[in-house]
């Protein structure tokens, strides 16, 4: 399969290890696997301006960062999204990203999808797997899988195990 890891997170931290934990199992499964650290992307949020279901015919007015995600929501067979929750949700910047899918209406290829989320306290998850849930429904993709880590967890040897022993199980 072609995965995109699509990694939240404005820096290189806990979810960059989750998602380089993931794409080491996946390849080492014969995936061939794409990181794109959409946190540190300049993205804007969706305008709503509908140019992408007008003249734009499936491209966005904003001309930004995006473009370099496009191309993985058309050729992915999976969509990994690994973010660190922000005040009991996903980032800023992922969600931009997840919802500038808008102008394509849904990922062209992915059928299956898997969350990584990555937090300090121990149980802020649900709003993000909520979120994530309904939209990997209303997609069409079938989740595989979401693993979380919390405070000591973060960057755990125990955590980087789970993690590539998922991707590799694929
Ligand atoms: C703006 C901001 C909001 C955060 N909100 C929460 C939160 O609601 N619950 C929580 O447990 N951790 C929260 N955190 C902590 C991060 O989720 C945690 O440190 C995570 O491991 C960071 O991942 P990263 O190193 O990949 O950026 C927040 C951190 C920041 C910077």
């Amino acid at each position: 399969m072609k995965i995109a890891i699509l990694n939240g997170s404005p820096k290189t931290g806990n979810t960059a290890a989750m998602a380089n934990a993931f794409a080491e199992g996946a390849k080492e499964a014969g995936h061939e696997v794409e990181i794109l650290h959409v946190g540190k992307m300049k993205i804007g949020g969706c305008l709503a301006c509908e140019y992408c279901h007008g003249k734009g015919a499936g491209t966005c007015v904003q001309k930004d960062d995006m473009e370099k995600v496009m191309p993985a929501y058309k050729e992915a067979d999976m969509i990994v999204y690994t973010s660190p929750i922000y005040y009991f949700g996903m980032t800023a910047q992922i969600s931009a990203a997840i919802q500038r899918v808008y102008a394509i209406g849904k990922p062209a290829k992915a059928k299956k999808a898997a969350l990584l989320l990555s937090a300090a306290s121990p149980n802020p998850f649900s709003g993000a797997i909520a979120t994530y849930k309904d939209m990997v429904a209303f997609t069409g993709m079938e989740n595989a899988g979401i693993i979380t880590a919390s405070g000591d967890e973060n960057g755990s040897a125990a955590k980087m195990a789970e993690i590539k022993a998922f991707a590799k199980a694929l």
